[in-house]
C-alpha cells in the first residue's frame, strides 16, 4: 500500500527519498510524487505509474532541496491520476496520507461552504485544507496538525511539511509510521516503513496512536521530538536500532523475487524448526505444554487465512481444542462471542493488515490474550500481541505470499507440538527435515511443472479441489494463480462440486484437484464426476495410485512418506511452482501484480 518517505537534512532529500519509495515499490503502488522546498516554495512532482516515471521527470529539472516528503500511491478514493497522487499541497504545506478518513465527504462539504477549494478527488486533501485552515487560526503548525488529527476519524498515517521551517511533522491512527534519525550526520526521517530508513537512520521510533512526531534539524543536530494532542511532551513512542537487513532485497541468480522465496523455503523450514527446538525459541515453544486454551479465535486475510485454516486441524487435532477461523475483515464488524479462557491468535505476514490489527484490538479489549504468528518484528501486530511467534521467513518482497505461507503453518504445528507436549521430539524434527528435503527436490524437479503449465496457460478457467486439510491448499492454490496470471481461479471444498459449480465443467475448464491419502477413495470419485463431463484434470496426490493416474489428463505423484501432518505444505509449493510458470507464459508482472499491495493498510 502507499510508500511514505520524509527528509530533512544536509544533503539533497530528493536521493533519500526516491530511494526509501523504490524500497516500498514491492508494496504495490500506481502513482508516485515528491514536494520539495526549493527556493522558499513548495514544489510538487507527481507523476501516474511507476517510481521511473517520476524519476524521469526529476531528471529532467534535477531538483535540490534540504526537506522534502515522497509518497508513492495506492488508489482509495479518486482514480489514479496525477491529480490525485500525493503529495497534495498549497502555498503553505503539503501532506502525504496513508489510509482512509472516513468522514472527508462530510468534511469536504463544510470546508467547500467555507470557501475552501479542492484539487483532487482524494480523502487525503481535506487533512491539507484542515491544516492549513487550522494553521491560519492558531498561527501554530503543531496546534493545527493536533486539530486537524482530531477532526478526521478513520485509520490513517499523514506527514506534512511546511514552507516557513524545514521541519516535518507525522501523526498515526492504526497505520504504520516509523520515524529516524541519524545522529551523525544530523538527519531526519519520517517513513510508513523501517526498510526505507536501512543505511540512513541507525536509531528510529514507533510513535503510538495520536502522538504527533516532529523532525528537526539546528546546525548539525538532527531531533525527533514527540507529542501528545494537547503539544505535551509524550513519552509514547518505541525507540530501538534499525536491526533490518538489505540483503533480502536481491534476486541473486533468480528472474523473480516470487520464484527466490518459492526456493527459500527448504532453508527456512530448517531454520526455523532448529531455532524452535534447539534454539532461542525454545523457551517460548516449551513454555506452552500444558497451557493451551479452551479456545481459539484465529482471524487473518488471504494467505494468512489460508493458513490459518491448516493449523486449524492441528490445534483440534492434537490439542484438543476448539478452534474458529474467520477472515479478519468480517470477524471485526460481526460481535463475536469473545470469553474468559479463550484467546485471539492473529497470523500475519507483515503485522500491518489494518482488519487483522483491528481484530487483535477487539480481543485485546475484550479481555483475551493475543497472541500473533507473524514475521515482522517490530510491526504494529507484534507490537500489540501479548505473544509472538515469529515466523522467520526473512523478508518477502513477492506480492504473491509463498514462503510466508509454509513459515505460518509450520509455526501453527510447533505451537500444537509445544502445547501437546511434544515439540522436542525426534518426530517433530524428522518430519521437517524430510518436509525441507522434499520441498527441495520439487523446486529441482520445476521443469515437469514448467511443461504442465504450458498445457494449462491458455484455459479459460480454474477450480481448484480438496477435502480436509487439503481444502485450504486449494483455495490457497486458486489465490495464488489468479493474483498473478490474472485468470479466473476458485477453490472448492471437491465434495461441494456437485452442488453447484460442476455446471461450470467443459473441455475448456480445469480441475486442479488436490488429493491426500486421507479421504483419498471420496476425492478420487470427485476426480471422476469431473472427468465424466470432459472437464481436464491436473491431479496432485500420492504416488502408487493407478487409478488417479488413469483417470487425469496430467498427474504430479508425491510421495507423502513420513510427512503425516505436514504434506499439505509440500502439496502447495507444486501449486505455488504451477502458478508462477503459467503467470510467466502469460506474461504478467509477477512480483508486482496488477491492483494489488503487499501490505493491506486500509480496511
Ligand atoms: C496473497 C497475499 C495476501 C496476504 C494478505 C494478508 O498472496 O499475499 O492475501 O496474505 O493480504 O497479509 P498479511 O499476511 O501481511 O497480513
Amino acid at each position: 500500500m502507499c510508500g511514505i518517505v520524509g527528509y530533512t537534512g544536509p544533503r539533497n532529500s530528493v536521493q533519500p527519498i526516491l530511494e526509501g519509495l523504490s524500497r516500498l515499490e514491492y508494496r504495490g503502488y500506481d502513482s508516485a510524487g515528491i514536494c520539495l522546498k526549493i527556493n522558499s516554495k513548495l514544489e510538487i512532482v507527481k507523476k501516474e505509474g511507476k517510481l521511473e516515471n517520476l524519476r524521469a521527470a526529476l531528471t529532467e529539472t534535477n531538483p535540490s532541496s534540504h526537506v522534502g516528503i515522497g509518497h508513492t500511491r495506492w488508489a482509495t478514493h479518486g482514480a489514479v491520476n496525477n491529480d490525485n497522487a500525493h503529495p497534495h499541497g498549497n502555498d503553505d504545506f503539503a501532506v502525504v496520507h496513508n489510509g482512509i478518513i472516513e468522514n472527508a465527504p462530510v468534511l469536504k462539504k463544510q470546508l467547500q461552504a467555507e470557501g475552501w477549494v479542492f484539487k483532487s478527488q482524494t480523502d487525503s486533501e481535506v487533512f491539507l485544507v484542515l491544516l492549513t485552515k487550522f494553521a491560519k487560526e492558531t498561527g501554530d503548525t503543531l496546534k493545527a496538525m493536533s486539530k486537524a488529527f482530531q477532526t478526521i476519524q478513520g485509520n490513517s498515517a499523514f506527514v506534512a511539511m511546511e514552507k516557513s521551517t524545514d521541519r516535518l511533522f507525522c501523526v498515526k491512527r492504526s497505520a504504520p509510521l516509523v520515524c529516524g534519525l541519524n545522529p551523525v550526520t544530523g538527519e531526519a526521517f519520517v517513513s510508513s516503513d523501517p526498510f526505507a530508513l536501512i543505511g540512513y537512520a541507525p536509531e528510529i521510533f514507533f510513535p503510538q496512536d495520536g502522538v504527533i512526531g516532529c523532525g528537526s534539524v539546528k546546525g548539525h543536530t538532527a531531533s525527533m521530538d514527540f507529542f501528545e494532542l494537547d503539544l505535551t511532551p509524550s513519552t509514547r513512542f518505541t525507540a530501538q536500532k534499525n536491526a533490518m537487513s538489505m540483503d533480502a532485497t536481491s534476486k541473486g541468480h533468480y528472474e523473480h523475487f516470487m520464484l527466490k522465496e518459492i526456493h527459500e523455503q527448504p532453508a527456512l523450514m530448517e531454520k526455523l524448526v532448529a531455532w524452535a527446538i534447539k534454539g532461542e525459541g525454545l523457551s517460548t515453544y516449551s513454555n506452552l505444554k500444558g497451557k493451551a486454551p479452551e479456545y481459539f479465535h484465529i482471524t487473518a486475510c488471504g494467505t494468512a487465512w489460508h493458513a490459518g485454516l491448516v493449523i486449524k486441524n492441528f490445534f483440534e487435532r492434537f490439542n484438543n481444542v476448539r478452534c474458529c477461523v474467520e477472515i479478519a475483515s468480517e470477524f471485526r464488524y460481526r460481535e463475536p462471542i469473545l470469553k474468559k479462557g479463550e484467546v485471539g491468535l492473529f497470523i500475519s505476514q507483515s503485522g500491518e493488515t489494518a482488519d487483522t490489527l483491528a481484530c487483535q484490538e477487539l480481543c485485546h479489549e475484550k479481555g483475551l490474550p493475543t497472541y500473533s504468528i507473524v514475521n515482522t518484528q517490530g510491526s504494529t501486530l507484534f507490537r500489540h500481541c501479548d505473544q509472538n511467534f515469529l515466523i522467520h521467513a526473512g523478508m518477502e518482497i513477492g506480492v504473491a505470499s509463498t514462503k510466508a505461507f509454509t513459515q505460518q503453518v509450520l509455526t501453527g504445528y510447533l505451537m500444537s507440538m509445544g502445547y501437546a507436549g511434544k515439540l522436542a521430539t525426534v518426530e517433530v524434527y524428522q518430519e521437517i527435515k524430510t518436509l525441507s528435503d522434499r520441498v527441495a527436490a520439487i523446486c529441482e524437479d520445476a521443469a515437469a511443472i514448467k511443461e504442465i503449465a504450458e498445457k494449462l496457460y491458455h484455459k479459460k478457467g480454474f477450480i481448484f479441489t480438496g477435502r480436509g486439510v487439503y481444502f485450504p491448499i486449494a483455495l490457497e492454490g486458486a489465490l495464488k494463480l489468479k493474483e498473478i496470471a490474472y485468470v479466473h481461479a476458485e477453490g472448492y471444498a471437491a465434495g461441494e462440486l456437485k452442488h453447484g459449480p460442476i455446471a461450470l465443467i467443459d473441455d475448456n475448464m480445469v480441475n486442479i484437484a488436490v488429493l491426500g491419502p486421507e479421504l483419498f477413495e471420496k476425492a478420487l470419485s470427485n476426480v471422476e464426476e469431473v472427468k465424466a463431463r470432459r472437464g481436464l484434470i491436473f491431479a496432485v496426490g500420492p504416488k502408487g495410485h493407478p487409478e488417479l493416474r488413469e483417470v487425469s489428463d496430467m498427474y504430479y505423484e508425491l510421495d507423502f512418506n513420513g510427512l503425516p501432518n505436514l504434506a499439505p505444505v509440500m502439496v502447495n509449493v507444486v501449486l505455488q511452482l504451477l502458478s508462477y510458470h503459467i503467470a510467466k507464459l502469460k506474461g504478467t508482472d509477477i512480483d508486482k501484480p496488477r491492483n494489488l499491495a503487499k501490505s493491506v493498510t486500509v480496511e
